[in-house]
């Protein structure tokens, strides 16, 4: 498997996720627009409230955002991680007000590699594992 990708339209601040699976060529109104969000490169951000922790209990792999609980407010959120594989890119979406934590369930043979998040204002943020 393959890194995830994001992308953001410096316009209007929508997120294109990019996964190795799909072929996504932008057309004529996203060309120029389209910024890809390099993971761990926002400066002034607290990296306790943003680098994924992650913990391996058997064939459950939790990510939690992050040392410190990062907020989850309307304006300031968590809006989702990845989990990624050996054999797929899992994905949990997070609404205002949860707590930023998911417990992903692997198969027998599974092996976790990378875990990422997406904070609405401090961008996309990986952890190796
Ligand atoms: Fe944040």
């Amino acid at each position: 498997m393959k890194d995830p990708r994001l992308f953001k339209c410096q316009e209007c601040g929508a997120i294109l996720e990019y996964t190795p699976e799909l072929k996504v060529t932008a057309c004529d109104a996203l060309k120029g627009k389209l910024k890809e969000l390099k993971v761990n490169t926002e400066e002034n951000v607290a990296l306790e409230k943003h680098i994924p922790k992650v913990e391996v209990n058997g064939n459950k792999v939790t990510v939690t955002v992050g040392d410190v609980i990062h907020p989850m407010i309307d304006s300031h959120y968590i809006q989702f991680v990845y989990l990624l594989t050996d054999k797929r890119l899992h994905k949990y979406y997070f609404n205002p007000g949860e707590h930023p934590s998911h417990t992903f369930a692997l198969e027998k043979d599974e092996k976790p590699l990378a875990a990422y998040e997406y904070c609405n204002l401090h961008g996309f943020w990986k952890k190796e594992i």
